[in-house]
C-alpha cells in the first residue's frame, strides 16, 4: 500500500488514524482493487487512505450526518469518492454490492460485517478484508454460528457471553481505572446498606452518580442514593465498616473477573474464526491476523485488533 497523501489525516483523531495506517498496512490482496466498498464507513477515512489512482470508492453508511460530513471531507481532498445513505442491513444493499467490489470493513460491528461477509459471498467479491467487532450487537438472543464447524459445536453462547471479548478497558489510565474501583466500591457498600434497610436480600437498580460524588464522603454518597430510592437511613450506621465492606466485594468481584477472562480471547477467537471457516466454506482463501497493537484498540467496546483478510 503507498504511503498516505500526507493531509488525508487532517480532521481524524490519532489513535483512530493509527488504526486506519494499521489496517491498510496488512491488506496484501492478489490482484489490485478496482473499486473499493467501505462498508459502515462513518466519514469514510478508511476508503480514502485506500483509494489509489484509477480506483473508485464507494461508501455506505446509514448516519445521515456521517454521510454528509464524508462528502464535504472527499471534496476538500479532491477525490471522487460517492458516500451513500444506505442501511447495509437493509434488503436494498444487495443492489449496491457486486463482483466488481472490494470491500473493507473496519469495525463494522456484530450482524453488520456478518451481512457483508454474505452478501460479498453471495455475490462474487473475488477479496475482502473486515476487523470484526462486538459481537453482541446481534439481533437474536443467542448466537446464529456461521460455519458448519460452528453450528455443530455444542457451544451456545448468549448476548452476555458474546459481550465478554469487549469486557476489557484497554486504555484507561491510572486515574480512570481508581475511579471505576471506588465507584464500584462504593455501590456495592451501598447495596450492603440498602438489602439491610429493605430487609430485602436482594439487587435494587440505582442510577449511576458523577464523578463528582465520589469526591464527597461516602456517607453522603449514600444518603443521595438513598434518597433517591425513597430509603430512609437509620441513625448510628457505622459508614467506616460499611466502607471497608464495599472494598472488600470488590477485592471478591475482581477475582471472579480473573476467572471469567481467562476465556475472554479464547472466545473471540472461536467466533473469528467461525467466520474463517464460513468463507473458507464459500471458497475463499483467508487469512487471519493481527492488525495493530493491542494498546491501539479504543478504550470502549470496539474492538480487539483481529483482521480477516480474504481472497478467491
Ligand atoms: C464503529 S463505527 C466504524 C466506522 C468506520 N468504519 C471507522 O472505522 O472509522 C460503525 C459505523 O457503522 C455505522 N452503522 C451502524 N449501523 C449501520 C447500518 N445498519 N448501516 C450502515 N451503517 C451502519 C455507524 O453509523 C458507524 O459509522
Amino acid at each position: 500500500m503507498p504511503p498516505a497523501n500526507p493531509r488525508l489525516n487532517v480532521d481524524v483523531p490519532g489513535r483512530k488514524w493509527q488504526q486506519i495506517e494499521a489496517f491498510a498496512a496488512h491488506l496484501d490482496f492478489a490482484r489490485r482493487a478496482g473499486h473499493w466498498l467501505d462498508w459502515c464507513s462513518g466519514k469514510g477515512h478508511l476508503g480514502r487512505r485506500l483509494l489509489g489512482t484509477g480506483q473508485k470508492l464507494t461508501c455506505l453508511e446509514y448516519d445521515p450526518a456521517l454521510v454528509a460530513a464524508g462528502e464535504h471531507l472527499s471534496q476538500h481532498h479532491h477525490l471522487a469518492v460517492e458516500h451513500r445513505l444506505q442501511d447495509v442491513m437493509a434488503p436494498s444493499t444487495a443492489e449496491h454490492i457486486t463482483a466488481a467490489h472490494t470491500p473493507v470493513a473496519l469495525h463494522a460491528c456484530g450482524d453488520l460485517h456478518v451481512r457483508l461477509i454474505q452478501l460479498a459471498a453471495a455475490k462474487g467479491c473475488p477479496q475482502l478484508a473486515i476487523a470484526p467487532c462486538c459481537y453482541n450487537r446481534t439481533a437474536g438472543p443467542h448466537y446464529q454460528a456461521l460455519s458448519t464447524a460452528a453450528r455443530a459445536s455444542t457451544l451456545q453462547l448468549d448476548l452476555d457471553d458474546l459481550g465478554l471479548p469487549l469486557s476489557e478497558t484497554v486504555t484507561a489510565g491510572n486515574r480512570v481505572r481508581r475511579q471505576r474501583d471506588q465507584s464500584m466500591a462504593w455501590r456495592l457498600g451501598f447495596d450492603l446498606l440498602q438489602r439491610q434497610l429493605r430487609n430485602r436480600d436482594d439487587y435494587l437498580p440505582t442510577p449511576s452518580l458523577p464523578s463528582a460524588w465520589l469526591q464527597k464522603p461516602f456517607a453522603e454518597y449514600c444518603q443521595h442514593l438513598a434518597a433517591l430510592k425513597g430509603i430512609s437511613i437509620k441513625e448510628g450506621t457505622d459508614w467506616p465498616a460499611l466502607e471497608a465492606a464495599g472494598w472488600q466485594r470488590l477485592a471478591q468481584v475482581r477475582n471472579l473477573e480473573l476467572v471469567r477472562n481467562l476465556f475472554r480471547r479464547p472466545l473471540e477467537l472461536w467466533l473469528v474464526l467461525d467466520r474463517a471457516l464460513y468463507l473458507h466454506e464459500q471458497g475463499y482463501n483467508v487469512r487471519l491476523g493481527t492488525f495493530c497493537a493491542h494498546s491501539l484498540t479504543p478504550a470502549t467496546s470496539c474492538c480487539w485488533p483481529n483482521n480477516l483478510w480474504i481472497s478467491l
